[in-house]
């Protein structure tokens, strides 16, 4: 097994707020951080996130704003850098495409490119709207007039530079059908082998004349021409892990990385262009791309266009971290898509955390109080003939480890804490069914000993497995459950009252 884990999010676009979609793919990759920080050390781990800043959105985003786009991307940026602290989100590095470091490596890539004969200057033509600053197709421009805005389209022929993804199609295709684990979920991976198997690729065109776009990178070897926004954006995985680097400071150690995760509108541009250009490069390809799905509203996408977008800190706010991102692994199995609500919040807090976890641990607290004086008992369980019910729950409790760690083997988040989850209900289960009130009345000290060591080894299981997603939770739980003593504190989850019909 290698030693190391190299992880991505994409890097988001600085036109507008982040959303809860964009919380959903960082959250998940600072899950699985977590967890192989744990399995292979803190040193051992590379999680990437950052942001996507050039281009003709963020251009257009900044003239609206009134500001410099240096200025409207240095505001912007930075709210996702807060959002990611709020989130309790645990990145090693962040990324910004305007950064030196890999303004310099889409260059050097560009160079590389460019000498192999890869890539070549020819004239691109289309239909094209100068008020919106888009091209259309024949198809999309009907009447020739602008889907968006209605006015007339132009025809306009400009000199670009294309990058020959043509020539690699057979190449790639070759490629998916002997590494059938490189997409991950099996529904993209067909979908992707599907596409190839249908379609030509046609050369992709990756500059802007900078008459019409300025904000963006000067390809070398033509000054007048700027890097088209994806052909830059992809390469942040490689520049901040400073590929190209004299001193060669990261890159043996990081690339490949081990996963790019992102969500399903993405795939192709990861599927496709970016295997190619790595090929291209002789760079060795990543070892797996995950797209998921998508977290909709009311079964529409969620999008500032629609204005229907969710604030991750005001869901925070209102329900807590941890609730919010239980929510969002738990709810929907990852791949697929989900529907995103309040309701279903508050249902999965007053069910899972109120009434299971938080159950648990209060009212096991109590228990130790009262019966204890908070002092937590010893028991030797291999000591003990135990009865088939404390062995079913001992058993749990051995395997729940590697459990969890083969859900998020395969980024199975909602397995895993299904997994957690049974242990948890198991528990719940054992107090109704023991009655520990009346071994307590009948005097019956060394069951209630056993009956309340076992809990307690049931919420230390647990709650080392909740660092994972849970953290703060995780580290209340074990400041509740000291060496020796407890220290009872508030219900970690309070019900949520809803209204009844
Ligand atoms: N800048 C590009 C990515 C370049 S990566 C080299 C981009 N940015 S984006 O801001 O539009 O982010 C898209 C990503 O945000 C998705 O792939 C996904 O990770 C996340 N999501 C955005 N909306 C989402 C949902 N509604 N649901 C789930 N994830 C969503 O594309």
């Amino acid at each position: 097994m290698e030693n190391k884990f190299y992880i991505t999010t994409p890097i988001y676009y600085v036109n507008a707020s982040p959303h809860i979609g964009h919380s959903y793919t960082t959250i998940a990759a600072d899950v699985l951080s977590r967890f192989k920080r744990r399995v292979l050390g803190k040193d051992n781990v590379r999680f990437l996130t950052g942001t996507d800043e050039h281009g003709q959105k963020i251009q257009k985003a900044a003239d609206s704003a009134k500001l410099s786009a240096q200025d409207f991307v240095d505001k912007t940026s930075l709210q996702f850098r807060n959002l990611w602290k709020s989130l309790g989100v645990s990145y090693d590095d962040f990324i910004r495409t305007t950064e030196e470091r890999h303004v310099k490596v889409v260059q050097k890539v560009l160079e590389i490119l460019f000498k192999k004969g890869d890539i070549y200057e020819g004239k691109y033509e289309g239909l094209y709207c100068t008020p919106c600053e888009t091209f259309w197709l024949e198809s999309q421009a009907i009447g020739g007039l602008c889907p968006d805005c209605q006015r007339p389209v132009e025809r306009i022929v400009e000199s670009n530079y294309f990058f020959k993804l043509s020539i690699y199609q057979d190449w790639l295709l070759g490629f998916l059908k002997e590494n059938p684990n490189f997409i991950k979920p099996a529904s993209r991976y067909e979908e992707t082998l599907r596409f190839l198997e249908l379609n030509k690729l046609n050369d992709l065109c990756i500059s802007r004349p900078k008459e019409r776009l300025n904000w963006g990178i000067p390809l070398p070897f033509a000054p007048e021409h700027v890097t088209y926004v994806w052909f830059d954006a992809l390469v942040n995985y490689i520049s901040a892990v400073g590929e190209f680097d004299s001193q060669d400071n990261y890159q043996s150690r990081w690339w490949p990385a081990e996963l790019h995760l992102m969500a399903k509108d993405i795939l192709r541009q990861h599927t496709v262009y970016w295997p190619i250009m790595l090929h291209a490069l002789n760079i060795e390809l990543p070892k797996a791309v995950f797209a998921h799905g998508w977290w909709m509203i009311n079964e529409d996408k969620m999008s500032k266009s629609r204005g229907n977008v969710v604030n991750p800190l005001e869901m925070i706010e209102k329900y807590g971290l941890d609730a919010y991102r239980y929510f969002l692994l738990r709810d929907v199995p990852f791949g697929l898509d989900g529907n995103f609500s309040e309701e279903g919040i508050v249902k999965r807090y007053n069910s899972d955390l109120a009434n299971d976890l938080g159950n648990l641990v209060y009212r096991t607290l109590t228990m130790i109080e009262k019966y204890f004086d908070g002092s937590i008992p010893n028991v030797d369980f291999n000591k003990l003939k135990n009865d088939q019910k404390v062995s079913n729950i001992l058993a749990k409790i051995q395997n729940l480890d590697s459990r969890v760690s083969s859900a998020l083997d395969k980024q199975d988040f909602s397995l895993a804490l299904e997994a957690i989850w049974e242990l948890i209900a198991m528990a719940n289960k054992h107090v109704e069914e023991t009655k520990p009130w009346n071994l307590a009345k009948e005097n019956k000290q060394e069951e209630l000993k056993e009956f309340i060591r076992l809990l307690i080894d049931v919420i230390r299981a647990v709650s080392r497995q909740l660092e994972i997603f849970i953290p703060q939770t995780a580290l209340s739980i074990q400041e509740q459950f000291g060496e020796e003593k407890v220290k009872k504190g508030n219900p970690l989850f309070p019900r949520i009252e809803t209204k009844k019909k």
